[in-house]
């Protein structure tokens, strides 16, 4: 059978296990030798212990946990090309030629770098003896399937990530926990969630919670919106609300592209409302913990089509991502949606912020 092998990379997030289950189970179920890579780029580059065969029970009982059982870890070495042919020796030695990869779009990119160098490193590595002419012949190609696993939701190309929905539920209960303690007290909290320079966490989590304000990078607010949310907070007191909740992306940031932080929000609340306030900033609560259905579901139904995909890859076929489109798991070119991807940064970055949110679409 065909030799596979699957790692997690970068931040870990609810629901790699799912996936990492799915991509063993069905790769068993099709003949094929799977194989874990623990901690990352890292274990691929190191070989050794970190790169063991994995079998259907050894991913029995780890759906329901959180982050990766398999490890991650964000790796300096596979950046550098001595990194890759090291990494490249390492699933040679073992007959693997499809690689699975788990992580945000750094660690997507790289695994397609890696593909592209696969065949020249290979001809070094023959030149070097250190595989056989035999091993070039029938290792001559690597697959690469990807899946992006990143509470963020800031891939494009896929309608969620595995594991925004986990941080979502998250952050509604911490939301919840927060408005029982600040309606006795009459105060007004302000809460900080992850999601890096994506305000999606921020954005949905403040729907679904009936918070008062939002913060996101996407829509920032004009220089005056101490105002605009002085007079929001003011009117809902009016009407008899004993509390407020603002909620602020972590990457949130004004016309001007200077960072609004919570403990600015707080001093304009407080200078001007001499409201009881304060802060929470949620953290890695929002990454760790028991995974959702819909992740589970989501890591699941990803996984499997990732075998899929690597299965009935040909030589012309591009390095793939699964991505949720209107509720399928498909396949798309991996390049074109890291590429997106950067678009949405740059955007951003020339403070083009309508045109990050089209690009971005329906992600
Ligand atoms: O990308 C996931 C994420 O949790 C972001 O939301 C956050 O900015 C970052 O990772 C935190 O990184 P670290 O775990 O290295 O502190």
């Amino acid at each position: 059978g065909k030799g596979i092998a699957v790692l997690t990379s970068g931040g870990d997030s609810q629901g790699m296990n799912a996936a990492t289950r799915a991509v063993v189970r069905v790769g068993i179920y099709l003949g094929c030798k799977v194989y874990f890579i623990k901690e990352g780029y890292q274990g691929l580059v190191d070989g050794g212990d970190n790169i063991v065969e994995a079998s259907w029970s050894s991913v029995s009982g780890i759906i329901h946990k959180g982050g990766t059982v398999i490890g991650s870890a964000r790796c300096k070495d596979f950046t550098t090309r001595p990194g890759r042919i090291s990494g490249a020796q390492n699933l040679v030695d073992r007959g693997i030629t499809n690689l699975v990869v788990i992580g945000g779009d750094g660690s997507l990119t790289g695994a397609n770098i890696f593909r592209q160098e696969w065949p020249g490193i290979l001809d070094e590595l023959l030149a070097q003896k250190k595989i056989t002419e035999e091993q070039r012949g029938k290792y001559g190609h690597l697959n690469i399937c990807g899946m992006v696993g990143s509470i963020d939701n800031d891939f494009c190309g896929t309608d969620m990530t595995i594991g925004t929905d986990s941080a979502l539920h998250r952050i509604i209960d911490c939301v919840d926990a927060i408005v029982s303690t600040a309606y006795s007290h009459q105060r007004t909290f302000i809460l900080e969630v992850m999601g890096r320079h994506c305000g999606y966490l921020a954005l949905v989590g403040a729907l679904a919670s009936e918070a008062d304000y939002v913060f996101i990078p996407e829509w920032p607010p004009e220089i005056g919106w101490p105002t605009k949310l002085c007079s929001k907070l003011t009117q809902e007191r009016e009407a008899g609300q004993r509390l407020n909740i603002i909620i602020v992306a972590e990457g949130a940031i004004d016309r001007n592209g200077d960072p609004i932080s919570a403990e600015k929000i707080k001093q304009v609340v407080v200078d001007n409302l001499h409201q009881d306030t304060r802060i929470t900033v949620l953290g890695h609560v929002q990454r760790g913990g028991s995974p959702s259905a819909f992740d589970r579901v989501l890591g699941c139904r990803m996984g499997a089509e990732a075998v899929m995909a690597l299965m009935e890859a040909t030589v012309e076929s591009p390095a793939y991502v699964v991505s949720l489109d209107g509720n399928q798991a498909i396949r798309l070119p991996l390049m074109a949606c890291v590429e997106k991807t950067k678009a949405v940064a740059k955007a951003m970055e020339e403070k083009q912020w309508d045109l990050a949110v089209q690009l971005r679409g329906r992600s």
